[in-house]
């Protein structure tokens, strides 16, 4: 047999690109990059830094804290940090009031980072679920969660967020019709700059128990759900329905989450839409790969990168991820 025999099937080597690390740089289709995460960061009324037990390594930020932190994060390229607040339980109650007190703990920390972190970008979280005694995301009225009355209380916390210098508001509610309200009475108050990135594809999901702890919301809720308001994991074309309304009425962003567990939908809606779309690469999937990571079972790091890359491969824009600081600080090796 002749060593000829061989060549004919193998006149396409697809291992010849993968050869050697230049030439797999050379071709490669997706990147991650600093500029490509926004780092979610808790923030929470006294001083300094509190843990959150399900989260190793992701703190809540007194103010005395937060614009050294957050300084730390832009200097290492990251563009945005997403705000959340930590609520006192004495200043929750059944209407979330505490959401449009104009000098809240969430407007104080935005115009803090205005003031002392020029450049960065700040995304300011729009929903009453860490205001609410019941921890639902809405007003409830004999157990029901009411949209339009909810629409209403998000346009005057939007209205506050902007006011104190948010460039981006971000609702995470998923109540029907929001986008549009939002971007009317923003409109109308003369903040027609400010962005709004909407949570288009937000799923009823079992992955958001650690931010639940973290924003004192898990308590609150007990054993109620969110699932007459997001989305059900079963579907996908109602995704695409939720984008298109969102898109329609004024959004500037499209947020898909969870994001890796949701990576068909990244995909769909930024095959089907020009308008960015993030990927939320939420606190359970992070208190998953750091349980592993810590018991030794998976390497932390190219665990990180590998997933944030599918993200980006999927179509993501770019990730928010409670990972951001240690993959910039990654990439910046
Ligand atoms: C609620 C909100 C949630 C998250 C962000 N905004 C939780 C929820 O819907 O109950 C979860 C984010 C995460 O798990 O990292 N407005």
């Amino acid at each position: 047999m002749s060593e000829n025999v061989f060549a004919s099937f193998s006149r396409t080597r697809m291992r010849r690109n993968r050869q050697s690390a230049w030439v797999r740089d050379m071709v490669r289709e997706h990147h991650l990059q600093a500029s490509d995460l926004i780092w979610p960061v808790f923030v929470h009324e006294g001083q300094g830094e509190i843990p959150v037990q399900a989260m190793p390594g992701v703190y809540r930020f007194g103010l005395d804290v937060l614009a050294e932190r957050v300084k730390a994060a832009r200097d290492l390229g990251i563009p945005a940090v997403a705000l959340f607040p930590s609520v006192p339980a004495e200043k929750k109650d059944e209407a979330g009031t505490e959401a449009f007190n104009a000098d809240n703990l969430m407007c104080r920390a935005i115009a803090l980072l205005k003031e002392q972190v020029p450049g960065i970008g700040v995304i300011a979280d729009v929903a009453l679920d860490p205001y609410t005694s019941h921890g639902q995301d809405g007003v409830v009225r004999s157990g029901k969660i009411l949209n339009d009355e909810t629409v209403l209380q998000l346009c005057k916390q939007a209205g506050v967020l902007a006011e104190a210098g948010a460039d981006v508001v971000a609702p995470s509610d998923m109540m029907d019709g929001r986008i549009g309200a939002i971007r009317d009475a923003l409109d109308a108050n003369g903040f027609q700059d400010v962005l709004i990135l909407s949570y288009a594809a937000k799923y009823a999901s079992a992955l958001y128990g650690p931010f639940r702890e973290a924003v004192g919301s898990a308590q609150a809720l007990g054993s109620a759900d969110k699932r007459t308001y997001q989305m059900d994991a079963g579907n996908s074309d109602e995704a695409l329905r939720e984008a298109e309304l969102d898109v329609a009425e004024g959004a500037d962003m499209l947020m898909v989450k969870p994001g890796i567990v949701y990576l068909d939908i990244v995909q769909r809606l930024a095959d089907a839409f020009t308008t960015p779309v993030f990927a939320y690469h939420v606190s359970g999937e992070y208190a998953m790969i750091k349980a592993a990571a810590e018991k030794g079972w998976v390497d932390e790091k190219a665990v990180v990168l590998e997933k944030l890359l599918a993200c980006k491969r999927a179509g993501a824009r770019g990730v928010l991820t409670y990972h951001a600081v240690d993959v910039a600080g990654w990439l910046a090796e």
